[in-house]
C-alpha cells in the first residue's frame, strides 16, 4: 500500500520514523513533491505545518519578525507544550537562545558570541587536536573492534564543550548521562522515564548543577565561558538564574549530540562508500568539503519550529496568525532543486548550500566549532586507518529532534 501525504506528514511526529532513514526520506521526498507546505494533525500533538522545501525554509528563517521562536520552538507532544506553558507562566520555563526572539535574543546571543568567533576558535585548536588524538589512541587501545558511537563519538565533543565552559573533567560522566537523558528523551534506551514529569526531572537536575556553577563563578571569576555567562550584565543586571542556567544548557546540549552524531554518521557513510573513503585518504585537502558533506548527509538536527505573528502564506498556502511551522532540515538537505543528485554522498560536493546549521539570526552559534572538531578528528584518524568495516547492524536514535546513530559496531585496523 502506498503512503499518502497525510501519513507522511504524521510520520514526522513519530520518533520511530527517524530509526529508519529510508522510510524518513521516502516520506520527505513525497511531501516535497506533492505537498511541501502540509498541515499535520497527529495524535497527541498540536497541529503544525510541515515545511519540506529548502527555499521555503530559508524564506521563513529570513523573516524573524514575522516568524518567531516562542512559544513553540520545537516539536513536542501537546502535554509537553502545556507543561511548558505552565512553567513559563511561573517564570520557571527553560529559556535558551532557541526559545528567544529579538530584541532579547540579540542581547543574550552576544554574551557568548565572542567565544565562538574564528579568533577564539584558533586559540582552541591545539586543545581540540589533543583531544582528537586522545580519542584515536583510544580507538587503537580498543583493539580493532568497538561500538564507535558509545565508546568514542559521544565522549569527544562533550569533552570539547565542557573544556570550553571550564567545567572539571570529574563532572563529565554525569553531564554525558544528563545530556543523553535530555536529548534522547524519546528513545527508550536513553530516556530517564516515559512521562513528561520524569523528563522534566532531568531538566531540573541540569538547572541545579549549573546554578551551583554560577554561584562559584560569581564568587571567583575565571577565564572560561561559564564565567563569561555567569558574570554577564544586561542593563547593569546579571542574567536571571533561569537565563544563566538555560545558557549553559543550550551550549552543553547543542554542542554535543549534534557533533557526535555527525562524526559517527560521517564514518558510517565512509564505510558504506569506500570509494569516497579512498578519495579522502588520497586527498586530505578535501576534508573541509567532506566535513560539510557529512553534516549535510547526517543532518543531526531534525527540525526547529516557528510561529506566525500575523496571517501570511508560504509557497502560496495561507497560514494564520498563531499557527506553527516545522522546518524539516533533513528534507531541505535532500532537495532536488538545490543539490545535484542529493542522495549521492560526495566528499567533494561544492557548492554545498545545506541548512543543517539553520539560517538567519538563530544560525548555529557553534558551527565553526563543530566543523573544527569534525576536521580534527578525521585529520587524526584517516592517516592511521588501514581498514574498516561494519561489525554488526547500526542502530539509530528514536527522536524527532536531535540525533543520529546510537550504535555503530565497527572492525578496523589502525597503524
Ligand atoms: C542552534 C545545528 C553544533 C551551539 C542551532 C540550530 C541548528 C544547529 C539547526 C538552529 C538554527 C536555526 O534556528 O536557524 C547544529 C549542528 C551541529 C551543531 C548540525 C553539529 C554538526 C553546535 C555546537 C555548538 C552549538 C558544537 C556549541 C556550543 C548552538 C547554539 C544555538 C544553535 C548556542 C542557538 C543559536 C540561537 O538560537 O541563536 N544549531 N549545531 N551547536 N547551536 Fe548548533
Amino acid at each position: 500500500m502506498s503512503t499518502t501525504v497525510d501519513q507522511a506528514g504524521r510520520s514526522l511526529a513519530d520518533p520511530k520514523t527517524y530509526l529508519d532513514e529510508e522510510r524518513l526520506h521516502a516520506a520527505l521526498s513525497l511531501l516535497r513533491r506533492e505537498s511541501p507546505v502540509h498541515l499535520v494533525e497527529a495524535p497527541d500533538y498540536n497541529p503544525f505545518w510541515a515545511i519540506t522545501r529548502h527555499a521555503d525554509i530559508m524564506e521563513i528563517e529570513r523573516d524573524h519578525a514575522l516568524w518567531i521562536n516562542e512559544p513553540r520552538p520545537l516539536l513536542a507532544a501537546a502535554e509537553f507544550d502545556r507543561l511548558q506553558e505552565e512553567q513559563r507562566a511561573m517564570g520557571m520555563a527553560l529559556s535558551t537562545l532557541i526559545h528567544m526572539d529579538d530584541p532579547h535574543h540579540r542581547v543574550v546571543r552576544a554574551i557568548g558570541a565572542d567565544w565562538f568567533r574564528p579568533k577564539a576558535m584558533r586559540a582552541l585548536q591545539p586543545r581540540i587536536d589533543e583531544l582528537a588524538h586522545r580519542y584515536v589512541d583510544r580507538l587503537a587501545e580498543l583493539g580493532g573492534e568497538c561500538d564507535f558511537v558509545q565508546q568514542v563519538a559521544v565522549h569527544y565533543p562533550l569533552y570539547v564543550i565542557l573544556s570550553l565552559l571550564g567545567l572539571p573533567e570529574s563532572d563529565f560522566p554525569r553531564m554525558l548521562k544528563l545530556t543523553q537523558e535530555l536529548f534522547g528523551g524519546q528513545d527508550e534506551e536513553l530516556q530517564r522515564g516515559t512521562t513528561a514529569e520524569e523528563q522534566m526531572a532531568a531538566l531540573f537536575d541540569f538547572f541545579n548543577y549549573f546554578n551551583a556553577v554560577t554561584a562559584a563563578r560569581r564568587a571567583e571569576p575565571t577565564d572560561d565561558l561559564a564565567s563569561a555567562i555567569a558574570n554577564a550584565r544586561v542593563d547593569g543586571e546579571y542574567l536571571s538564574d533561569v537565563d544563566v542556567a538555560s545558557y549553559y544548557v543550550i551550549i552543553a546540549t547543542a554542542g554535543h549530540d549534534t557533533t557526535s552524531s555527525t562524526i559517527s554518521g560521517g564514518l558510517h557513510a565512509l564505510i558504506e562508500h569506500p570509494d569516497q573513503l579512498t578519495r579522502l585518504k588520497e586527498n586530505p585537502d578535501l576534508l573541509p568539503l567532506a566535513t560539510d558533506e557529512m553534516i549535510r548527509w547526517v543532518t543531526p538536527v531534525k527540525e526547529f519550529m516557528r510561529t506566525a505573528t500575523r496571517d501570511t502564506q508560504v509557497g502560496g498556502v495561507p497560514i494564520a496568525k498563531g499557527e506553527s511551522v516545522l522546518l524539516s532540515y533533513p528534507s531541505a538537505n535532500r532537495d532536488e532543486d538545490i543539490f545535484d543528485d542529493p542522495f549521492r554522498f560526495d566528499i567533494g560536493r561544492d557548492p554545498n548550500r545545506h541548512l543543517a546549521f539553520g539560517f538567519g539570526v538563530h544560525y548555529c552559534l557553534g558551527a565553526a566549532l563543530a566543523r573544527m572538531e569534525i576536521r580534527s578528528l578525521y585529520t587524526a584518524l584517516l592517516p592511521r586507518l588501514e581498514s574498516i568495516e561494519l561489525a554488526g547492524t547500526p542502530e539509530w536514535t528514536a527522536t524527532t529532534f536531535v540525533g543520529g546513530l546510537k550504535h555503530l559496531p565497527i572492525r578496523y585496523t589502525l597503524t
